[in-house]
Parts: C-alpha cells; structure tokens; sequence
C-alpha cells in the first residue's frame, strides 16, 4: 500500500479478500477469504511453512507479488487458487514487444501450473501503477503490457483459467459530490482508464481494487475515526437514499458509480488489498486492527456486499499475511506492519476468519529461531556517550525502529531502552553474528534476560536458508563487523 491524499469519502490503497458464502463461525467448503502473501522481509517464513499455514487458516485463495519461485513450488497440488503478481518495473519490458510477454508467461507462469500444479487463476499486471504519486510513470507501457499478456495467456493455451487484471490504487476513481453516485474515473487517466476496463471486460477479467480506510485517517486528522470502521458511526451518509456508514462500502460504491456510468455496470470487482497495521503510527495498532478486520469479514460475511451491490459477494485479499521488516517506510512506518501476523508466524491478535472450525488464527507451525539472547546497551556505558547517536541511526537505518517513537508499540520505553531496541534490532536482522553487537565505545552487550516489556517486544529473530545463527561469519554478513561499523560512524553525524 502506499500513502495518497484523498478526500474523507475515500480509503486508499492496499490489499484482502473475502468471498461468496462466508459464514461466520463455520467452516465451509467455498469460503474463500484471500490473504496477500508478501516477502520483502529479511528473514522471510520458508515458503513450505505460509504454506501450511494458509491451509491451517482455511485460507483457498493467495496473492504474490511477483513470481517467487519458492512460494509458488510451495503452493503446487494444494489447490489454493493463486494470483500471480508481476511488478512495475517489468512492464516497459514487457510492453516492448509480445515475446517477452511470452517468454514471462512460459518461465513465470506456464511451467508452475504444468509441472508444480500450481492452480494459478490470475496474472497481476503491475501494482499501484497509476498512484498520483508517481506521475505517470506507467501510464505509457501499462495496456501495452497487459494486452501482451493477454496474447501470451492466449498462446499458452491458459486465457480460459488464468485472467488477467491490475490492482489498482483507489485514487484512480474520486467523487465531484462527496457521495459514491458522484464517483468517475480521475480526468488525468480517464481515457486510459475506458481503454484498460474495455479490454478485461472483453477478455471476461476482473477489475481489481486496493482500499485503504486507515489511510484515509492517517493522512487527514479531521477524517471522522468511527467511518474508517464497521461499527458505531453515528452520522451516515445519504446518497440518494442509499445509507454509508463506513467508507469501504462509500469506496467501493464510488467505483461502481465510476464503472456504471462508463458502461461498465456489470463488471466483477476484487479487492485485491484491505487491512489495518498494528505498529508506526498512533492508529496502528492491535486493538484496531482487529475491529477493522474482524469488521470488514463480518460486514461480507455469508455473501453481503456494499448498498450498490447489495447481493455481493465481495471478494476480497487481506492484506498482509505477514509483517515485512524491509518493506520501503516512505509511505509512513506502518509499512513493515500490516501482517495479522507476525514475522515469525505468530497472530498479534484474535480474528476469527470464518474459514476454520477454530475461529481464531493458527500459528505457523515448524519455525526455528536463532539462540534465546539479545544485544541491548551496555548499563556501564553512558547516554552522553558521542557514538550513542551514530549507532543508533546506523542501526536504525539498516534494521528496523519502526516501532519506535510516538504512538507505537515500544513508546513506554526510556532512552537506554530505544537505544537498546535498536541496537537489538539490528543484531537479531545480522544474525545475531557477534560483530553486530560490538557498537563503539562497549556501548552494546549481549544478553540472555528478555528485554521485552509491555506491548514493547525485542524479538529474536528465525533461522531461514541463509541465517547461519550465532557465531558463525560465514554467511556474507562480514561486512558488518565492528570495524567495518566503526569506519562508518566516523562519517555519520546524526543526532539523536
Ligand atoms: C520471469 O521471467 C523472466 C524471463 O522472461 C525472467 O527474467 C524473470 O527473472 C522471471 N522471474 C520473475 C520472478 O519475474
Ligand atoms: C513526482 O514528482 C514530484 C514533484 O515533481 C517529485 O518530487 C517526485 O519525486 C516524483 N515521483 C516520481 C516517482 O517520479
Ligand atoms: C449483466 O449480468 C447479468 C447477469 O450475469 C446479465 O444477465 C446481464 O445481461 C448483464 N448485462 C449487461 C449489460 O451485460
Ligand atoms: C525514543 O525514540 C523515538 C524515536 O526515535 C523518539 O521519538 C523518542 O523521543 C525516544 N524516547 C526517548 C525517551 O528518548
């Protein structure tokens, strides 16, 4: 997801799902709620282990980023239905000419679903791409790009099960009213946007959807809380007699406002993002994202849709299965935290998904973790210390202190305590290597005593593929050693 303006009526970008059918509480046969699979991680869940846990969760329905092998290995013969991700900057090439689409489909795509039996049922192309925020950087090579696609599921004899789309950012779409029947496509793509729609609409595909209402809040201290949500909110709108209480449904509604008065009124839609970040920022936060989410599934559950749509189903991707601790924090540093899980796999809060018999979250089964100690400040050195700064912004800068500062999980903590989180945070994202807690001036120790307190977790971090574990400098991370940290200091100038 990104960050974008727009006006209190709309939520913005990101990722979720849900389907037809969806009863609370029982699980059956054709629910079918999605869940975003992501990994811009550092220390990424072995495929083989999200892959047990989609199926733990009930979840029948994934969406890939891009191509991982890995996952999509992972994901053969379990006949969860896949929608394969292809990323932005792929599409000049892939614009160029219909053989590299060709060649795309046959290593990306065709060779999954005959060899791995991947059920792969559809193609993103690009993600976002028409964001204000990034000129019309795409807005040249993205039809060209699906359109040879397109020709490439064609040939590859696959047009029938695989369909392709592209999950685009909410603010393609605004309202000159204020009010969903207000909503058309925004003027600056307004053309392309006909041309791209025409074509899925011939080609039987789906327009594809990310719907942000936690940006909506972040980006507007005036955006009235309890509209963001599915309770609770006591001034509705009233579009020609049609009542919204939260701006999902105004959202969506504006969409298809937008696709009706184009001559698209029976386009199927998926909402290829929703969710709520639990850390970064003050609405961030378990105890929101639960009654978001949990909200949204009960707001679609047993098939209902939106006031314009009424018989739904709304079909939809949570976004995010998991936290990404290297995901880019420009949008805001909510970024690395939109998983309903943790990066190990765990559940940060309650939710029941309707998709199970356990009504809750299943934990990731089969996760190693690297030895049970932490590095954190020295209690001998002290805080006027002139390398404590530069430390802490090497370390911050290259792990992740996202869940520092106001509003987030670890603002109880001191200090030393920010110190300490961040010097741990970058040894556990070094592999806990010895030379990744030896900051200047013995300003760092390690430490078998959990610093964790309250909602303020120092994590360990997993072992994956390429984490060797303690003590071992074998694994490419030499680099980091505390000389190579102290030559660096030396030009860092950065107060605290
Ligand atoms: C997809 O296919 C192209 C070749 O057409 C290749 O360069 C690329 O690495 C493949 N993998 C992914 C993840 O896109
Ligand atoms: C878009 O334009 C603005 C203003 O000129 C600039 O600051 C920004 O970096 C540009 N973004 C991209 C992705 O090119
Ligand atoms: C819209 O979809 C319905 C049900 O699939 C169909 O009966 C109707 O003809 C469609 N209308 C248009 C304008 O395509
Ligand atoms: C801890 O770090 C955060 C983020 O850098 C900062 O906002 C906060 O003021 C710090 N707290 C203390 C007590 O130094």
């Amino acid at each position: 997801m990104k960050s974008n303006k727009m006006s209190w009526l709309y939520g913005v970008v990101s990722s979720m799902v849900i389907t037809m059918g969806l009863i609370m509480g029982v699980g059956v046969n054709g629910n079918s709620l999605g869940a975003n699979w992501g990994t811009q991680a550092t220390h990424p869940l072995p495929a083989h282990i999200v892959v047990q846990m989609l199926k733990d969760n009930g979840f029948q329905k994934v969406k890939l980023f891009e191509a991982d092998p890995s996952a999509l290995k992972a994901l053969g013969k379990t006949g969860i239905e896949v929608m394969v991700g292809i990323p932005n900057d792929l599409l000049a090439f892939l614009s160029s000419d219909v053989s590299a689409a060709e060649n795309w489909v046959a290593h990306n795509l065709s060779s999954y679903v005959t060899s791995y039996g991947v059920n792969v049922r559809y193609v993103a192309v690009g993600n976002e791409q028409f964001l204000r925020t990034l000129n019309g950087t795409y807005n040249a090579v993205t039809f060209p790009a699906l359109q040879n696609i397109q020709s490439a599921l064609v040939k590859a004899g696959l047009a029938s099960e695989v369909k392709a789309t592209i999950p685009l950012n909410a603010d393609v779409y605004q309202s000159s009213t204020g009010l969903p029947s207000g909503g058309d496509f925004r003027p600056d793509i307004h053309d392309l946007m006909l041309q791209i729609i025409q074509f899925l609409s011939d080609n039987g595909s789906p327009v594809t959807i990310n719907i942000y209402p936690f940006i909506s809040l972040y980006d507007d201290p005036n955006f009235p809380t309890d509209y963001a949500f599915f309770d609770g909110f006591s001034s509705p709108l009233n579009d020609n007699g049609k009542t919204y209480s939260n701006v999902f449904d105004a959202n969506y509604d504006t969409l298809v406002w937008s696709l009706q008065k184009n001559g698209f009124g029976n386009m199927s839609i998926i909402v290829g993002e929703i969710g709520w970040p639990t850390d970064g920022d003050k609405n961030a936060n378990p105890t929101n994202a639960q009654r978001f989410n949990q909200g949204f599934i009960n707001h679609v559950s047993a098939g209902k849709g939106t006031p314009m749509r009424p018989s739904g189903p709304i079909d939809a991707y949570l976004f995010s299965l998991i936290d990404e601790d290297a995901k880019s924090i420009q949008p805001g540093n909510f970024e690395r935290h939109w998983g309903i899980f943790y990066y190990d796999g765990t559940p940060k809060y309650r939710l029941n998904l309707g998709l199970t018999q356990t009504n809750s979250l299943v934990r990731a089964k089969g996760v190693q973790y690297l030895a049970r100690k932490w590095c954190v400040m020295n209690p001998s050195a002290n805080l006027n210390d002139p390398q404590v700064a530069p430390s802490v912004s090497y370390a911050c800068a290259n792990a992740d202190c996202t869940s520092l500062g106001y509003g987030t999980s670890c603002s109880n903590l001191d200090a030393t305590g920010n110190v300490s989180y961040a010097f741990n945070s970058y040894y556990q994202q070094q592999n806990q290597l010895d030379g990744a807690c030896q900051f200047p001036d013995s300003l760092s120790v390690i430490t078998a005593e959990d610093p964790s307190s309250g909602t303020c977790r120092f994590i360990i971090q997993i072992r994956t593929d390429t984490s060797s574990g303690a003590g071992s400098g074998s694994c490419g991370f030499v680099k980091t050693s505390a000389s190579f940290l102290l030559s660096v200091f030396m030009i860092l100038i950065i107060s605290l």
